[in-house]
């Protein structure tokens, strides 16, 4: 599978969790059920996700290719701390506790991935991968197709 093409499904495929996530914590309507089985689809893609990009990335710099690493693995933290206090209100089940992350954390971390997968696609779409050499392409290729 094309590199880019691998990239730009992972995205998307975590902008359609997103938009699930939007649809089950609607005020008035909030679905845990539906939250929780999300989450784990998020969870799933994105550890490994944030793994290859933090591989991919570094290399890409190192070959004059202008990304943000320093920026991004900063928001990767972020991200996660976000992440994990979502899972530990969940997993307390209390219900007011819930009801207060999806209102704050939720929505907020929402709106960070958007944001922080925004700038990656900015990099991603920018990269002229015809101008890397052969060889790169490859070290790119083996990192993308490992998860
Ligand atoms: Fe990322
Ligand atoms: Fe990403």
């Amino acid at each position: 599978m094309d590199i880019i093409e691998k990239l730009k499904e992972e995205h998307l495929k975590i902008r359609t969790i997103l938009l699930n996530l939007e649809m089950h914590s609607r005020k008035g309507s909030v679905d845990t059920d539906g939250i929780l089985f999300n989450l784990k689809s998020l969870y799933d893609i994105w550890d490994k996700h944030e793994e290859k990009e933090e591989d991919i990335f570094p290399y890409l710099e190192k070959r004059g290719i202008n990304v943000p690493v320093q920026e991004l693995r900063f928001e990767h933290g972020a991200l996660r701390r976000h992440r994990e206090r979502i899972r530990a209100a969940l997993i307390s089940g209390a219900a007011l506790k819930i009801e207060e992350i999806i209102n704050l954390d939720l929505n907020i971390v929402i709106a960070k991935i958007r944001e922080h997968m925004n700038k990656e696609d900015s990099v991603l779409y920018g990269v002229s991968w015809e101008s890397l050499k052969e060889k790169d392409l490859d070290e790119v290729k083996r990192i993308v197709e490992r998860g």
